[in-house]
């Protein structure tokens, strides 16, 4: 019997970055790593405006043709679905468009800058009826849908509390230049938007959507160094986003954590930690944390009658979902480029009319409402509450 052949799906490109080159990575692994799938992707037609940029899509990642205008990307026929790793300013933009040209898209996140933004990408992909997947790739490892498993089943008890903290390095050092990132049109929020987004959805996944928080932002580090090579090069250039943010929150009554409190931060100048992307969940009959500079593995530590207790560390192993796709036995580690293999699959699946279990849309805008909120809150002191999304993915009762 021979296998019917997998159908093909034309793959549109927005911005060959750091980003950029990982989705393509994950669309050409994908047909080996799920086979059964009998997707095809084909990377067709990739933007950008730098022409090194240009070049690596088409001698490197392989694409057809490449363009220094996205629209062209959006326009072409035979792509089908869309990848949106721009810079933020241009994920609003970018985001409508391709909904417009009817184009399923993956876009990166903070798919907008702040609120606002993410509502009028998600108005424009619901009135054009395209799927949507975010860039929240903490959601994939093995590990982490492990830990959703055990919260679910109840092994932690009632849960109590969380507490998460997501601190990297890469941008402690004074002296890497002023990029994107640091500029409000650019940017939106700093490590708010950036990190701190990461870290509210993967609370949501978790353990359901929060319902109000209080907040306090900081700027560290209050100026940098003009970019190389642009006519600002060697001048010291205002940093206009925060660089350490922080927030108490309380779950939505429909949380499965209903009842839970929490504390979170999250910094990009953090010296010592490179990717301390880390969440401890705390509940009457035990505890899991979990780290993502040690991605394959679950700490654990449930309370039983008369014997003592402290945390058991899990290594990832066919019984955590996916892990099985990738590696054959426990000890032997998946690495960052896989979580957007899982999310890749989740996409397509998404794009095809399938249903996916990836974060849609509505999930980026439940992130950004509490962020947005965060913001208002570390303007006024006050407790702000953050309205639950429709359609969210979050983890409720
Ligand atoms: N999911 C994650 O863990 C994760 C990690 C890093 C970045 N991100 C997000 O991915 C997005 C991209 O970040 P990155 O690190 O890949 O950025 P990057 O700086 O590496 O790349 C940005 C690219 O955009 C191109 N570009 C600029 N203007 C353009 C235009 N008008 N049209 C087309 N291309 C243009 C640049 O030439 C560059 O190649 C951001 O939204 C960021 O927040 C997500």
């Amino acid at each position: 019997m021979t296998a019917s052949p997998a159908r093909e799906i034309g793959v549109g490109l927005v911005s060959v970055g750091w980003m950029g080159q990982l989705h393509s990575r994950a669309y050409t692994r994908l047909p080996h790593v799920y086979p059964e799938l009998g997707l095809r992707p084909r990377l067709v037609r990739a933007a950008d405006t730098a022409e090194a940029g240009r070049a690596y899509a088409t001698d490197v990642l392989g694409y057809e043709g490449a363009t220094a205008d996205y629209r062209e990307v959006l326009a072409d026929p035979d792509v089908d679905v869309v990848s949106i790793c721009a810079p933020n300013f241009l994920h609003a933009e970018v985001g409508i468009a391709a909904a417009r040209a009817g184009k399923h898209f993956w876009i990166e996140k903070p798919v907008g800058r702040g609120a606002h933004e993410t509502a009028a990408i998600r108005d424009a992909a619901i009135a054009a009826g395209v799927a949507t997947t975010i860039g929240f790739n903490y959601r994939q490892p093995p590990a982490i849908r492990k830990a959703r498993q055990l919260i679910a089943e109840g092994a932690l008890g009632r849960i109590t509390n969380v507490r998460g903290r997501f601190f990297g390095g890469f941008s402690s050092d004074p002296q890497s230049p002023r990029a994107w990132r640091f500029v409000r049109e650019t940017s939106g929020s700093g490590v708010l938007g950036d990190l701190m987004g990461h870290l509210v959805d993967l609370v949501h996944f978790l353990l359901g959507p929060i319902g109000s928080v209080t907040a306090t932002t900081g700027t560290f580090i209050t100026e940098r160094p003009g970019l190389p090579g642009s006519p600002d090069a060697g001048r010291m250039l205002p940093v206009e986003n925060d660089d350490y943010a922080n927030m108490l929150l309380r779950f939505d009554d429909s949380a499965f954590a209903a009842g839970a409190l929490g504390t979170l931060d999250a910094s990009w100048i953090a010296v010592g930690p490179q990717a301390e992307y880390a969440i401890e969940i705390f509940g009457t009959e035990g505890s899991l944390r979990w780290d993502f500079e040690r991605l394959n593995e679950l700490e654990v530590a449930i309370r039983r009658p008369g014997e003592s207790v402290g945390y058991a560390r899990l290594m990832a192993d066919a019984s955590f979902p996916e892990f099985s796709r990738f590696q054959p036995g426990p000890g032997t580690s998946m690495g960052y480029d896989d979580l957007k293999v899982i999310e890749a699959r989740g996409f397509l699946l998404a794009a095809t009319g399938s249903a996916s279990g990836t974060s849609t849309i509505h999930d980026a805008l439940a992130s950004a409402q509490v962020l947005t909120a965060a913001e208002e809150s570390a303007a006024s002191g006050l407790w702000v509450a953050t309205p639950v999304v429709e359609g969210h993915t979050a983890h409720v009762r």
